[in-house]
């Protein structure tokens, strides 16, 4: 028995998907603890690519329970929307295999409306939100003004949280950013019929989790953004709404930190980010855009292009620290390949002098000089390599000076998209 969190280690979209998928054959129950439809995380299984935002990356595999934890900011009509999807593949959603937590804030239109205008007004110093809604869901939870996935059920509640807060947002939104009122009767008619067809699906995680756990089942915790994106440690005002690191999988899924055995940190092979925010090992020129092209670094979610730089180890060595992580999954290495002369930073040069350690201010990070160690690229196609002894030296060389500069051993490697394109040295579930 083992309960194991899955976490992105730099600013999102490391493979966290594809790992939990391929993790979840050996796990029972597989959880969201936070974020909400801002993640998309995808798999590719029998040739079908499936992008989930909501709902766990387990759900593929019969016989799992996949659940969503109080942590999460729930847009009904995108989860809705991805179980319809599913059942159109023949895979039907059902309360054995989804639990939603009653506990979980609900996305409403007032929040994407307030994250767009919010944007928009700051300019050129907008963060790049997704335009979820999911900044200012989070600021009502933390205002005590949400409305849970509870309150969807229970229409009197409902309607008075619902008018509660529209007076003061549309205060907001009319008067502040001059945006069109809103008016509460179709919202209530929209979400009321939202909770009637979820109603099956409710039920307390932290409780299901607690009877998993004490029945010797294995958990499994898909974590959604970066390390780099957490609203506390990450690049500060660049960040999501929620914290993203481990130790928020107790809070947001509702079990303690005792029960968890082993933190995985992905890591993909370069590094990516989306939205704005420092980045001190982006690639501006060529290389950037061959590493974009190759590795199909366009957003899961909105579609954007993603900003592609050399992998920095000054970053995966932080959320090393911060989630207190036991191995690395290296992802994506095989879009590597042909590249003649690969760069990996190990330290920064600023005004201050040099440091191997991260600065917590987005300004120092923004004009801060990475220092590289290079290395020799490679030239063969690594997505058919099944063993670790079959890959090209040079590729063996990057990947054990990733280990040495991380000080904890790699647990698998990924080199393509599919679950058979996997490298699995240690499995987290069978060394716990
Ligand atoms: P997540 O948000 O962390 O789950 O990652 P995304 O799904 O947003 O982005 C990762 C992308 O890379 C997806 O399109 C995956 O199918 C793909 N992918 C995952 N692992 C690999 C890999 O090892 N090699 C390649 N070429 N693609 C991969
Ligand atoms: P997954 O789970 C990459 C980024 C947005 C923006 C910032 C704030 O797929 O790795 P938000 O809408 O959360 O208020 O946007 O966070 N962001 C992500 N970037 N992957 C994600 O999720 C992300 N979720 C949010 O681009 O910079
Ligand atoms: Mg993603």
């Amino acid at each position: 028995m083992a309960n194991v969190i899955v976490i992105g280690t730099q600013w999102g979209d490391e493979g966290k998907g594809k790992v939990v998928d391929l993790l979840s054959d050996k796990a029972d129950c597989v959880v969201r603890f936070q974020g909400g439809n801002n993640a998309g995380h995808t798999l590719v299984v029998n040739n079908e690519k499936f992008i989930f935002h909501l709902i766990p990356s387990g759900i593929l595999h019969p016989g799992k329970t996949c659940l969503i934890g109080n942590g999460v900011v729930i847009d009904p009509s995108v989860l809705i929307r991805e179980m319809d999807l599913l059942l159109e593949y023949g895979l039907g959603v059902t309360p054995e295999n989804l639990i939603v937590s009653r506990y979980a804030h609900i996305i409403m239109p007032y929040h994407r409306i307030l994250d767009a205008v919010r944007e928009k007004r700051k300019g050129k110093t907008k963060i790049g939100t997704t335009g979820r809604g999911i900044g200012p869901c989070y600021e009502d939870k933390v205002g005590r003004n949400g409305i849970r996935v509870h309150d969807l059920l229970d229409s009197r509640s409902f309607l008075e949280k619902l008018h509660a807060n529209l007076e003061e947002k549309n205060f907001v939104l009319h008067r502040f950013f001059g945006a069109e009122p809103l008016d509460p009767t179709p919202i209530a008619e929209e979400y009321l019929a939202y909770g009637e067809r979820i109603a099956p699906f409710v039920g307390d995680v932290s409780e299901f989790l607690h009877k998993a756990d004490q029945d010797g089942k294995n958990l499994l915790f898909e974590g959604a953004q970066g390390t780099h994106l957490d609203i506390d440690h990450g690049t500060y005002p660049f960040v999501t709404s929620s914290n993203t690191l481990a130790g928020n999988a107790c809070c947001g899924a509702g079990i303690g930190p005792t029960r968890i055995h082993k933190v995985l940190g992905i890591v993909k092979a370069y590094t990516t980010r989306v939205g704005a925010g420092p980045f001190p090992t982006e690639l501006l020129g060529d290389t950037g855009i061959r590493i974009r092209e190759v590795g199909g670094e366009f957003g899961a979610t909105t579609g954007r292009p993603r900003r592609c730089g050399w992998l920095d180890m000054v970053v995966v060595k932080a959320s090393i620290r911060l989630n207190g992580l036991a191995g690395l999954a290296i992802t994506k290495l095989d879009v590597l390949s042909g590249i003649p002369t690969l760069k990996i930073a190990k330290a920064y040069q600023l005004e201050s002098g040099q440091r191997d350690t991260l600065p917590g201010e987005s300004d120092a990070l923004q004009v801060c000089r990475p220092e590289f160690e290079e290395f020799p690229g490679w030239n063969e196609n690594l997505s058919t390599v099944q063993r670790f002894d079959d890959l090209p030296a040079n590729t063996r060389k990057y990947l054990a000076a990733v280990e040495e500069m991380a000080g904890i051993p790699i647990a698998m490697i990924s080199v393509g998209p599919r679950r058979t394109e996997t490298i699995i040295l240690r499995h987290p579930f069978d060394n716990p």
